[in-house]
């Protein structure tokens, strides 16, 4: 029997993790993001060091998250009920091209438009 001369050199997890990222382009600031499957687009970019408008803390009831999908619509995932809500209270619709970045996931590249994205440490 041969064995894998590589087997046990790259832990399984490491190669799945990055299996499943995602790139989503944030403009106008063009920011590159990776996000991870399961991930929310803001909690990858407090991840990587930028804040995103909120005022609710990613409880999505403020509404300030809101974020202009330009591209990848269809690797968008599900929008939660309390997203929905929040966007009906907030916005008085619901638009599949506007999502709150606290609740939004996706599964592929995404660009998407939303000012007032920062590094963190420009206060
Ligand atoms: S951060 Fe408040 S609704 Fe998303």
């Amino acid at each position: 029997m041969l064995l894998d001369p590589d087997y046990g050199k790259y832990p399984f997890t490491e190669v799945d993790r990055e299996a499943r990222m995602s790139q989503v382009t944030v403009l106008p600031l063009s920011l590159e993001l990776e996000v991870t499957e399961g991930q929310t687009v803001m909690a990858a970019a407090h991840a990587a060091g930028y804040v995103w408008p909120t005022e609710c803390e990613m409880a999505a009831s403020c509404g300030l998250c809101v974020s202009i999908v330009r591209a990848g619509a269809e690797h968008c995932g599900p929008m939660p009920d309390e997203e929905r809500e929040t966007l009906e209270r907030t916005m008085g619709m619901v638009d599949p091209s506007r999502r709150l970045a606290c609740r939004l996931t996706v599964d592929g590249p995404v660009t998407l438009t939303k000012r007032g994205v920062r590094p963190a440490e420009e206060g």
